[in-house]
């Protein structure tokens, strides 16, 4: 099957086969099928962060199963199951309309609900994985559905035990713990900013979500329009005394210090500054909006768009030392 409409970056990759499934009590059967067993198995949402380098050799499910359900609540907070295949953005706008707390920094972040967990969605100070209760998942090792509490999902920054064990659990749905009332996330010196040019002083969940949104929409590039999967690289994180070496060095550098004593980088402003931004080598480019955003200027296979990202690490790594890690998986 044909890749190019299932992936942002509109890489022309092919799959050998594809399935769309809505009835997720049928998974374990799919898996099952002759024709199917012991194939490399990927699960897909919208391809929002995902690189195909060459075709999949395999099959590839997509979960269709949405729906929101209210579970009740629990100390203080409402429930929601929410099925793998509905829209992540269309999940946040439902709560905003519910007058929930919790997911108004997420708001416009593409993809999946299922996807979310993977690489425990963030931005503008807030991830995904402080909303969670439990993933649920069909776990290929032990041939069942469980249930994980977020606790034991070993959430990071864009990481997690699924994203470590990429063949292991397909997500079904997400359970998530939100609250009615709450703190705002507004520690983003964009998002104050942003609200006193709304001239909003009394900020509620739907401002900072318009915020937001305000600021995505002039920040980064709509994938309708070109082909790209947000930022390319993680912003890699160095210990403190690298930190303070390279803050010596490099001055202008932002760096972001971690409760753990790690600091983060800004690797778009490391592409930025070996002149990098806007860079294009045929159809693969680095976007003239964000140094981070790898971006798909109309026919550039996945493998011309792998050639760039390994040149751009390894200017990045000859002039600051640093090693920039891929965000999108890089398939297969
Ligand atoms: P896909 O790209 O289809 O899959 C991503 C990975 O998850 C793959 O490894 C896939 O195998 C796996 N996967 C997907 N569904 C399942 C499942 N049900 N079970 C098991 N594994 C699964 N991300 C952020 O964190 N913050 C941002 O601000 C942000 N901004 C973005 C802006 C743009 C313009 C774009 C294009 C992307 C952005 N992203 C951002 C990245 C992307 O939106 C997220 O990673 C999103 O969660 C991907 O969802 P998806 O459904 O497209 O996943
Ligand atoms: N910058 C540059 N040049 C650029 C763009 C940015 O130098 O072209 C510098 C600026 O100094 C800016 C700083 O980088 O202040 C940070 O830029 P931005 O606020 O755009 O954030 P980011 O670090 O590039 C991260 C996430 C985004 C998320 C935003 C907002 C990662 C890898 N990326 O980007 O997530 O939306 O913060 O919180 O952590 C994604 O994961 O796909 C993604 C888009």
């Amino acid at each position: 099957a044909p890749l190019e409409a299932h992936n942002t970056l509109r890489v022309r990759a092919r799959s050998a086969w594809l399935a769309e499934l809505a009835d997720i009590g049928a998974l374990p059967h799919l898996l099952d099928l002759p024709a199917l067993r012991g194939l490399p198995l990927l699960a897909l949402g919208t391809g929002s962060n995902v690189l195909f380098t060459a075709d999949w050799p395999g099959l590839i499910v997509q979960l269709r199963n949405s729906g929101i359900e209210p579970m009740g609540e629990a100390s203080g907070n409402v429930i929601l199951r929410v099925g793998a295949g509905e829209s992540w953005d269309a999940l946040v706008r439902w709560t905003l309309a519910h007058e929930l707390v919790g997911l108004e920094n997420l708001i416009l972040i593409p993809g999946t609900v299922g996807a979310a967990p993977i690489q425990n969605i963030g931005a503008y100070g807030v991830e995904v994985a402080r909303s969670i209760l439990s993933v649920e998942a069909w776990d290929r090792a032990h041939e069942c559905f469980i249930e994980l509490p977020a606790a034991d999902c070993a959430f990071g920054y864009r990481d997690s035990c699924f994203r470590r064990a990429p063949a292991r659990w397909i997500i079904t749905a997400v359970r998530f713990k939100l609250a009615r009332s709450g703190a705002l996330h507004l520690d983003y010196a964009d998002i104050r900013e942003e609200l006193a040019r709304m001239r909003i002083e009394q900020p509620r969940a739907v401002h900072v979500a318009e915020a937001v949104l305000r600021l995505r929409t002039r920040k980064l590039p709509d994938p309708a329009l070109i082909g790209n999967a947000g930022s390319f690289f993680k912003n890699p994180q160095v210990d403190a005394a690298c930190a303070a070496t390279l803050r010596a060095r490099e001055p202008g550098l932002p760096q972001w210090p971690q409760v753990d004593g790690s600091v983060k980088l800004s690797a778009a402003w490391m592409i930025e500054a070996i002149g990098y931004k806007g860079l294009r080598e045929g159809d693969a480019g680095i976007s003239e909006r964000h140094a981070l955003v790898l971006v798909n200027h109309g026919l550039a296979s996945g493998a011309q768009l792998w050639a760039l990202a390994v040149r751009v690490r390894d200017a990045v790594r000859t002039r600051f030392g640093v090693l920039l890690e891929a965000e999108p998986r890089v398939l297969p």
